[in-house]
This record gives C-alpha cells, structure tokens and sequence, in this order.
C-alpha cells in the first residue's frame, strides 16, 4: 500500500496538471461528455410517444443492424423465458414489449459506449462489469420492492449510474486505479479523492450526462445522489437502490471490501423492507447467473 504522505504528494501533483488542463471546467460542457448513440436516442423517443406504433419501431431498429439482431436474440433468451420460437422482428418486439426493447437499445448502445472509449484496459472492463452488476441488482431490488419504480428504468439507472466516471477517463485515462490506491492510502471514500483531486466527483458528472441525454429528471436526481441518496429530493427511492447495489457489488481493488452477507443486511433498504441474510445471498447468486447471461447475449 502507497505511504500516506507518497499519496498525498501525488495527488497534489495530479491536482496542479488538472487545475492546468481545466478539466472541471471540460467536464461542465456538453460536447466534451459522451453522447448516447442516435439509435438510443430515436428508440427512447419512440417509445416514450404514446401515439407510436410497433410498426414505428421496427422500422426504426431495422435501421440498426447490430441492435435489430440483439432483440431477436433477447426474445429468444432464457432470460426472456422463451427459448427459440421467435423470428421475425415484429414478433421480437411484441413478445418483449416497448419498454423492454427501449432499455434493451440503452443498454445495448451503453456496451459500445464503454468499449469504444475504452478497449481492454482495465478501468474500462472494471467499469462495464461493476455497472452490469449494479444494473442486474437495482433491477432485482426494484422488483422486490415493488414500490412502484419501473424495474427496466431502475436496471438503466444502475447500467449507466457511473458514466461520470466514464466521461473522466475520456480525459484523465487510468484515473480509476490511480485514484484507488490513494483512496487506500488515506482512508477515504473514491468520490472524496475525486472532489479533491478533480474538483467534482463521478456523480455530479453522471447527473450532467443524464441531463444532457434527456433522460427523465427522476433518474438525472437518483443517479447525481447514487453516494448520497439521503440528497435526493425527486427519486430518493431509486438513489437508495443505486446506493445498496454498488454496496452489493463495490468495484474490486477500489480499497473498500466487499461487505458480508450479515453487513449487507443491516443496510437501510434491506431491513425497510425486512429483508435478511439469506434475501442477501439470493440477490446476490441471481445477480451472478443473469451478469452471465447478459454478457453472453450481449457479446
Ligand atoms: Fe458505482
Ligand atoms: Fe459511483
């Protein structure tokens, strides 16, 4: 582990090249964040028209090779529970659903978007499987809630909670494992080393990307307050699955150990909802088999 005062002289090296660079300044503009690809953006547009059609849809995802071929794949998953019998685009759609479909094109558009920018680096692999892990366990808890949030908004909100951090790889590449080992040396949280480093954290930036990609407000409030859902003043309820999930799943080698089952289930959604040790290791073994399933067919 990095000594104590090596890390601080290394942040506040790394802290003069950014101040230089202006990179919170960067960070605040829109053409300088990651964009949601155009086909996301028409699919989320489409489906969100309560006129629109399926016809409508088709046509727009047939413009899309690559996610044209992802929905018949999904429809036939295991996943979907229907292996095999769908296989035209129209029975595709039908059989998943408009809101199925459209967290399918995000999520799909999400996977190229963390792989374009990043290739096989480690951040960006670490990233795309804590975000694919947190996504699988906001879903699952929203469903177990059941308090009304739509389980395909709360999987999308945990695929793309992080994509602050994302958009400050763009600029600072290997920030995450950087960061880490001061996180470790100091004893802080991750977004703490970042607001002294960077001068802003991941979830502040993830909030301006939302807001950028008009996604709904209630999502931009939930993911900007994923470290502090207790901020949240819209969607508290979802920042506190955002916040659980990453608890269930924290990125390895980031200085904070995975929490026992037992801590798990002491956190505060976890016992609003009565829920204990054995709910936690359920969570936790569905999570694994569905972040497996949806890696393969996301392949
Ligand atoms: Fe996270
Ligand atoms: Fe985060």
């Amino acid at each position: 582990m990095l000594d104590v005062e090596v890390a601080r002289e290394q942040m506040a090296e790394e802290r003069s090249k950014l101040e230089e660079l202006q990179i919170v300044q960067a960070l605040a503009q829109p053409k300088e964040l990651p964009a949601l690809p155009a086909i996301a953006v028409r699919v989320m547009q489409i489906t969100s028209d309560p006129k629109a059609k399926l016809p409508d849809l088709k046509r727009m995802i047939e413009t899309d090779e690559a996610l044209a071929s992802k929905v018949l794949k999904f429809s036939n998953s295991a996943l979907y529970g229907r292996a095999g019998r769908v296989s035209t685009l129209t029975a595709a759609i039908t059989a998943l659903g408009f809101l199925t479909v459209r967290w399918l094109a995000v999520t799909a558009s999400a996977h190229t978007l963390f792989r374009k920018s990043g290739g096989g680096d480690p951040d960006h692999a670490g990233l795309w499987e804590h975000s694919l892990k947190c996504a699988t366990t906001s879903r699952i808890l929203a469903k177990r809630i059941g308090t009304g949030q739509d389980i395909e908004e709360a999987f999308v909100a945990g695929l793309l909670h992080d994509i602050g951090k994302l958009a400050i790889l763009d600029k600072l590449p290997g920030y995450i494992s950087r960061f880490c080992q001061w996180c470790e040396a100091l004893s802080v949280e991750f977004s703490q080393v970042e607001v002294d480093v960077i001068g802003v954290d991941h979830s502040e930036v993830s909030g301006h990307v939302f807001e950028l990609w008009n996604m709904p407000p209630s999502l931009s409030d939930a993911v900007s307050h994923h470290h502090s859902p207790q901020m949240a003043k819209v969607n508290r309820s979802m920042a506190e699955i955002l916040w659980t999930a990453n608890e269930f799943f924290p990125m390895e080698g980031c200085g904070h150990p995975s929490p026992t089952d037992e801590e798990l289930a002491t956190l505060p959604l976890m016992l609003k909802h009565n829920m204990n040790e054995r709910d936690v290791a359920a969570i936790k073994e569905e999570t694994m088999s569905r972040y497996s399933e949806l890696s393969d067919l996301l392949r």
